[in-house]
């Protein structure tokens, strides 16, 4: 494993990797950077017990084909990380030696963003070689070791694929605009602007058509991102055979799955808005019989950023993804927070259909790019303007340019109330990077950049990221009193029982002891207090209230709970019992932004 930049731009490329069988890591753990000598020294021992008995089995994994269901997800911005090889950018080395805090977290799977050669244009969804490693973040060996030294900690490794487009630097671009060329149909041309008018423009701070002429090509391409980034034609069968390959190339070098970026976009028909088109999910459910038939458990998760009708589509019966974000949610928790009133989140879980039941909701609070307000009216959409984005650099596109704890101005009980919201509704959290720690934003740079700075891991130099000068990391380190690293970082949580991060973790502990807020049933309650958010999941005999406040002030609520007649609520963190459900209708009790879930045990359950 090094971290040098071994791939040269036009080298012969990597034979496909097998999917390896690593040894266990026998590298210093790294976690003593971050960790108290005596979790360290716990920490050590459970992970030499777990790798040696690992490192004997032939899989690191026993079967499980529905494992995204119970996942907790973590999405990293690998050039944000962690610098391993003191260059002020993230890369796999420094990633691979943060493995310990993440095992430490409990998260389950790691959801790379592209990690792909790229101009970096758009953060690497703008790809220039499918087969190679950004040479900023090391080589695909550096990766098969990182995602063998992630399966030896139980954790899975899933990544972006970018099908839709590519960077107009791809070699197949550069091909199909020379007039003649046989790669001319891999990319959609057009003498004319007039095509395709039915279609949005997605990113409308920067772009004005989907055509962009091409002088070279004599024509005009279309992109359904920003101009650089020319969609690929997957009318043409050569262009769908080869993105298939590039999916088994890294599902051979030990890839869980992919997200698959732009999903929605793949064909276009004239007179449609070049959205969720038959064509698209054909291709798809092609996409998941090849790799259903080459490959054991792993997972799609579509980036279908639409109305939950359309979405459900994406699962088609379970012939398709085997998840998908659900983009409609994750605003309206914001609009209930700032309403003080539960109706947005319930109306929107009202409008979702059921999904088959080997697939899954991704459910999210923040991520990558700004909070996304296409899936809501222009009427709420306005009002999520007038309450999260009072300065207009806050604004990008159709949506808000900042992370969690910024938004919900760091109140504790905030974050809190609306991960505890996420945790326990049907689907499986995706959590972002440095959320875990409430990271701030800066929204002095760039485009997205403002939520994609150095995770905050120490109150040293360059907040432990990076060993290069200040001056050479890819973006500054927040720095401000609040949220700058040396008031809120990795290390410090790590030390306070109390602090965000300890809370995240005994959260994340807390949803895998109990499958049924992966698998179980979804039911609303609907008490008349219309601040209150209740539901409950049931999976055989482990049944759950979750009841949220999402007001600030103190409530009380009425709760029909007839049906569980007899049983007694456990509070699941402190275990303390109250009193057991009667005729009449259950009183409850709550502090502002104060929630409680409750496990329902039979009367006589120890
Ligand atoms: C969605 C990604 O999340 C975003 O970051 C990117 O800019 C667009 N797709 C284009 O690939
Ligand atoms: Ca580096």
């Amino acid at each position: 494993m090094t971290g040098t930049r071994t791939d040269p731009p036009r080298a012969p490329r990597p034979a496909r990797p097998v999917r390896a069988r690593a040894v266990p890591d026998s590298g210093p753990p790294t976690a003593e950077l971050i960790l108290p000598v005596d979790q360290l020294t716990a920490i050590r021992r459970e992970l030499t017990a777990d790798t040696t008995e690992l490192a004997t089995a032939s899989q690191w994994f026993e079967s499980d084909p529905l494992w995204f269901k119970r996942a907790v997800f973590y999405e990293i911005h690998l050039r944000g990380f962690a610098d391993g090889n003191a260059d002020g950018i993230g890369d796999f080395v420094g990633l691979t030696e943060r493995l310990d805090y993440l095992s430490w977290l409990g998260v389950d799977c790691i959801w790379l963003l592209p990690m792909y050669e790229s101009p970096l244009r758009d953060g690497g969804y703008d790809i220039s070689d499918y087969l190679r490693v950004h040479h900023d973040y090391g080589t695909v060996d550096d990766f098969v070791a990182f995602v063998d030294a992630a399966h030896q900690r139980g954790i899975r490794v899933i990544a972006d694929m970018v099908m839709n487009h590519t960077s107009i630097d791809h070699q197949w671009f550069q091909e199909a605009r020379t007039p003649g060329s046989p790669k001319r149909d891999w990319y959609v041309w057009s003498d004319t602007v007039e095509r395709y008018q039915d279609a949005r423009i997605i990113f409308v701070d920067t772009e004005t058509s989907n055509w962009t002429w091409d002088p070279v090509a004599g024509a005009y391409y279309w992109h359904r991102f920003f101009s650089h980034q020319p969609d690929l034609n997957y009318d043409n069968p050569e262009v769908r055979e080869a993105m298939l390959d590039v999916l088994r190339y890294w599902l051979d070098s030990g890839l869980d799955g992919f997200r698959l970026d732009a999903v929605p976009y793949l064909f276009e028909r004239e007179g449609t808005s070049c959205e969720n088109l038959p064509e698209t999910h054909a291709y798809l459910k092609d996409v998941r019989r090849a790799i259903d038939a080459e490959y054991a458990d792993r997972v799609l998760l579509a980036e279908a950023n639409q109305w939950p009708s359309d979405v459900v589509e994406y699962f088609d019966g379970g012939g398709e993804c085997h998840m998908a974000f659900h983009f409609p949610l994750m605003p309206r928790m914001f609009m209930a927070m700032r309403r003080d009133d539960a109706m947005p989140i319930i109306e929107i879980l009202d409008q979702t259909p059921a999904i088959p039941a080997n697939t899954q909701w991704g459910l999210f609070l923040r991520n990558h790019d700004e909070l996304t307000l296409e899936m809501v009216t222009d009427d709420e959409r306005d009002y999520m303007y007038a309450e999260y984005a009072k300065d207009p650099l806050m604004k990008l596109n159709l949506g808000i340019r900042r992370r969690l704890a910024p938004l919900l101005d760091n109140g504790r009980d905030e974050i809190e109330l609306v991960t505890a919201i996420l945790f326990s509704l049907p689907g499986s959290p995706v959590l972002y990077y440095g959320d875990e720690i409430g990271m701030g934003d800066n929204i002095y740079l760039g485009d997205r950049d403002g939520v994609r700075t150095p995770m905050q891991w120490t109150g040293d130099r360059n907040a432990g990221f990076s060993r290069a000068d200040f001056a050479r990391l890819y973006l500054p380190p927040l720095m401000d009193p609040v949220y700058g690293y040396q008031a809120v970082n990795v290390e410090a949580q790590l030390r306070t029982p109390t602090s965000l991060l300890r809370w995240v973790h005994r959260f994340i502990d807390m949803r895998k002891d109990h499958p049924v807020f992966g698998q179980g049933s979804y039911e609303a309650l609907r008490p008349s207090n219309p601040r209150i958010f209740a539901h409950v999941r049931r999976l055989d005999d482990d049944i759950v209230l979750a009841v949220h406040n999402v007001a600030r002030s103190a409530q009380a609520v009425e709760l029909d709970l007839s049906g569980f007649e007899g049983m007694v609520p456990e509070e699941m963190f402190g275990r303390a019992r109250f009193p057991r459900i009667g005729q009449l209708p259950y009183l409850l009790t709550l502090a502002g932004r104060g929630f409680f879930w409750f496990q329902l045990r039979k009367d006589d359950d120890d």
